[in-house]
């Protein structure tokens, strides 16, 4: 595939979503800035840096932040997992958004529910080739390598026999939804919403304002219900970075 950021920034909240890439990284150095550690290098034809934001819409943007403005990269990738608020997204599938919103933002009756104050919007589209890009690498991942980085009892256990690729929108909070109700009100207030997680909306928000093209890409841990917390749990540990490891090489390759 042919790659056009002359530097990709690849964000992460947790290692697990990210494990191995910095292992594939040539001619790396390390820099520790903010707590956060920016590991700089070739990642197959790309030059990257990846970075583990930790978990939370302050912790991704001030990584976002750091990432453009001191690392210089021109684009940004957010890879990691989501919760399912849509009955036909399931665990293993992957969900790359072409929007995302925070759906915690609230400074109503002074602004619009969901509107960031100031900016005068709610949603942030991602960039449409990163996208695209990302979109197509997903494909080929579920298409050609699903069944070489998992194990049979892996993709049995989760149930990963045919995962399904989407694009739509992803919704993030400082909040891990682990409840039903809660699920269905996002739902009702974001009748498309694809996926929640806890970040992408905060790295959006960033690249947004400094004009910096972004993409999102999740696969999903768990339903967004009251068997999320386990199933997050074992989905990270076991599945999570066999994935971004595997799309992300196809990305920058
Ligand atoms: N990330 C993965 N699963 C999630 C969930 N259920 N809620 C918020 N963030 C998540």
């Amino acid at each position: 595939m042919t790659v056009g950021f002359p530097r990709l920034g690849i964000i992460s909240a947790l290692h697990q979503e990210q494990a191995g890439l910095i292992d594939l990284m040539h001619n790396k150095s390390t820099l520790t800035r903010g707590m956060r550690e920016y590991t700089s290098g070739r990642l197959e034809n790309t030059d990257t840096v990846c970075v583990l934001s930790r978990i939370g819409k302050v912790a991704a943007a001030a990584t976002a932040a750091t990432l453009i403005e001191h690392f210089d990269v021109t684009h940004v990738v957010f890879t990691g997992v989501a919760g399912a608020t849509d009955e036909s997204v399931q665990v293993g599938d992957i969900v790359v958004a072409d929007a995302l919103v925070q759906h915690d933002m609230n400074a109503s009756p002074l602004f619009p529910r969901f509107e960031i104050p100031l900016l005068g919007q709610s949603h942030f589209a991602s960039d449409l080739s990163l996208t695209e890009q990302l979109l197509s690498a997903a494909q080929s991942f579920v298409e050609q390598d699903l069944g070489n980085v998992l194990s049979e009892q892996d993709r049995m256990q989760f149930r990963l026999e045919r995962p399904r690729v989407h694009r739509g929108l992803i919704g993030s909070g400082d909040e891990f939804i682990h409840n039903r109700d809660r699920r269905e009100l996002l739902r009702r207030q974001f009748p498309d919403l694809l996926a929640v997680e806890m970040e992408g909306g905060a790295v959006a928000q960033v690249c947004f304002e400094f004009g910096v093209p972004f993409a999102v890409i999740r696969t999903i841990s768990d339903g967004a219900n009251e068997g999320a917390p386990h199933d997050f749990m074992q989905f990270i540990e076991r599945v999570a970075s066999r994935y971004a490891f595997a799309i992300v090489r196809r990305l920058c390759g």
